[in-house]
This record gives C-alpha cells, structure tokens and sequence, in this order.
C-alpha cells in the first residue's frame, strides 16, 4: 500500500475548504483539521477586533499548521489552509516537506453567490477581491493539484481524489 498523502486544502474564501476539507478526509481515511483553529491567540484577538492580519501573524499561524502537517507524515492527514501566496505555502512545505496541495478553484460569480448563503458569516466584496488579488496558483514545481469546484460537495471531493491519484506518493 502507498503512503496516504498529507493534503492542505488551499484556495480563496468561499471556495470551499471547510466543506470539502472533511469530505475528503472521510474519503482518505485519515483526520481532518481546520486550518482557522490553529491560530496563535493574538490573532484572534486581532481579527476579532476587525484588525485584518498581515504576514507577520501569518508565520506562527502557519507554522503552527506545520507542525500538524508534519505529525501527520506517513500517515495521512487533510488540513484546510488558504494559502494564497507562494510564500505561505514555502513555510508549510518547510514545516511538512511531503505535504500536497489541493487548490479549489471556482470563477468568482459562483463563490460569491455561496458566499452570500453562507449562514452567520457576513463577507464584502472587497474581501473576496483581495482575496483573488492576493492569489498566486500553484506553480510547476508545487505538488499539488487544481479541483474546480462546480457541482456538489460530492462531485468535488471525487474530482479531488481522482487528481490526488495523480501524485506520486511520498517515499517510505
Ligand atoms: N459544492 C458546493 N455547493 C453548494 N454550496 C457549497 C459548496 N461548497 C461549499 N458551499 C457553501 O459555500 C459556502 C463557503 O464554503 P466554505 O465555508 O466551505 O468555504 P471556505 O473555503 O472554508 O471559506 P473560508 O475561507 O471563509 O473559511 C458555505 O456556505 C458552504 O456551505
Ligand atoms: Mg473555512
């Protein structure tokens, strides 16, 4: 048997990591966590007083989710993350070398309308335009794979493993 991958569910707000994130891990076989519940305590304290973060906070977050990455090697593990810019995605893989992104990617009308039925989370537009500014997709030398996430929350978890199945898996 191959070594069950560890997976970061990366992309833009509303795209669906929280969602998908669990879907897939069922269908891995292996935990999920959430990306949001590893940050440090003053992050909280300043996304909770509207304070939007900068990179600075962003590191201890990320490595944070690092270090589960990295307890879940040879195991298996899903972590959502948005990990929008190269950079953050270089900190995680230092943390967890082996560790493959999956990008949900949809165009902007479609999150935007889930994004509006969201249930108690209120997002204006400019968010979701800084969101897509700040992105930079994965680049050739990236493990990972793009899932574009038209359809349902099945149809999207069975689209990921399918491109996940087109990973080599890391060596034992
Ligand atoms: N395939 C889908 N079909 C219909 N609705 C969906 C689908 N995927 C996600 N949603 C809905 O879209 C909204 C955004 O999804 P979700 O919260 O999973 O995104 P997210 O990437 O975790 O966002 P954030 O970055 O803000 O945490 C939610 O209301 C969710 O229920
Ligand atoms: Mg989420």
């Amino acid at each position: 048997m191959s070594t069950p991958h560890v997976v970061v569910v990366m992309g833009v707000a509303g795209t669906g990591k929280t969602t998908i994130g669990p879907l897939l891990a069922a269908r891995l076989g292996v935990p999920y966590a959430e990306g949001d519940d590893f940050h440090p305590p003053a992050n909280i304290e300043k996304m909770s007083a509207g304070v939007p973060l900068d990179d600075e906070d962003r590191w201890p977050w990320l490595d944070a989710i690092g270090t589960w990455a990295h307890g879940r090697a040879g195991l298996g593990g899903v972590v959502s993350s948005s990990a929008l810019k190269r950079s953050y995605r270089d900190r995680l893989r230092a943390a967890a070398p082996g560790v493959v992104f999956v990008h949900l990617t949809g165009d902007r009308a479609l999150i935007e309308n889930r994004m509006s039925h969201r249930k108690g989370h209120f997002m204006p537009t400019a968010l979701l335009d800084s969101q897509f500014a700040t992105l930079q997709p994965l680049q050739p030398d990236e493990a990972g794979v793009e899932v574009d996430v038209s359809g349902s929350p099945e149809e999207i978890t069975a689209r990921a493993m399918n491109a996940l199945e087109t990973l080599p898996h890391p060596a034992r």
